[in-house]
């Protein structure tokens, strides 16, 4: 049987991935992306399972899709038959939130595989970067469009068009991960908040970050009508009852969708 390239554990109601190809830092090729898609629409179908870790090694979460796997594709390799990129929308579809914890390096498909998660917490030690151009290609799993959304056009042109890494401090400013830790608390962090998020209502989670995604994918007044309708429609669970009057009868809440 061949190595695996994901290995998958669950900690409590939290899944987490670890991706597991160390000497290649990590790079992405398609078993692991095939790995990595089997086991997000595992986590997506489990019950159990209320958020998601996707992690890295301490030297790289990931270096990008595999330089030696794609150097000898044609177009029609590529195009026909969508190596590369074939896997990578899966993230897209996942429900439940993904939380991706980057320690080392984050580039090309690394870099665009974190920004398919929700939220980014990085080790002081991570460094994103979209180096596709010195390949002689561009960023092919969304960099073009997600890191300027993430970070602004100039900073966005700068790291593609010039290759260089952005350390965590300036990744942090930037807008583009929400928290910086200490390489060693990484997990712990990225846990806590995974365990945090699953604790809440799975609807009303799931909800949220749909609403949030739509700030990127459309305009303002659809956006804004989308996030009404969404938060009149939790009005109709058990949680929003249970929720409220937790609060009013000063108790914690038991979430029934979880
Ligand atoms: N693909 C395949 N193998 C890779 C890889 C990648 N993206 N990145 C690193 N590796 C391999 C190296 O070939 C090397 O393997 P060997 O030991 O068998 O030679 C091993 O991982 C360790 O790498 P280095 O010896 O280069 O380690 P380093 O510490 O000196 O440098 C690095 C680290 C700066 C990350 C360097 O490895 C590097 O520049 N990697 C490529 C980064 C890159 O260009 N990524 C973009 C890929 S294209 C893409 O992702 C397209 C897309 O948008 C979908």
């Amino acid at each position: 049987m061949s190595e695996s390239f994901v290995l998958v554990e669950t900690r409590g109601r939290v899944g987490l991935l670890t991706l597991n190809r160390p000497k290649a830092l990590n790079a992405l090729n398609d078993q692991l992306m095939d790995e990595l898609g089997a086991a997000l629409l595992a986590f997506e179908a489990n019950p159990d399972i209320g958020a998601v870790v996707i992690t890295g090694s301490e030297k790289a979460f990931a270096a990008g899709a595999d330089i030696g796997a794609m150097k000898d594709w044609s177009y029609m390799d590529v195009y026909g038959n969508e190596y590369i990129t074939r896997n990578w929308e899966t993230l897209k579809r996942i429900r439940k939130p993904v939380i991706a914890a980057v320690a080392g390096y984050a580039l090309g498909g690394g870099c665009e595989l974190a920004m398919m998660c929700d939220i980014i917490i990085a080790a002081d030690t991570a460094k994103f970067g979209q180096p596709e151009i010195k390949l002689g290609v561009i960023p092919g799993a969304g960099g073009t469009q997600r890191l300027p959304r993430a970070v602004g056009k100039a900073k966005a042109m700068d790291l593609a068009l010039t290759a260089r890494m952005m350390g965590a401090e300036e990744a942090e400013r930037a807008g583009l991960v929400s928290r910086v830790v200490a390489a060693d608390k990484l997990m712990e962090e990225a846990m806590d908040a995974a365990t945090i998020i699953a604790s809440m209502s799975l609807p009303s989670v799931m909800m949220a970050k749909e609403c949030v995604n739509r700030a990127f994918e459309g305009s303002l007044n659809e956006g804004l009508l989308f996030e009404r309708r969404v938060f009149h429609s939790l009005f109709a669970t058990e949680d929003q009852k249970e929720g409220m009057a937790a609060f009013t009868e000063k108790r914690k809440p038991d979430f029934k969708h979880r």
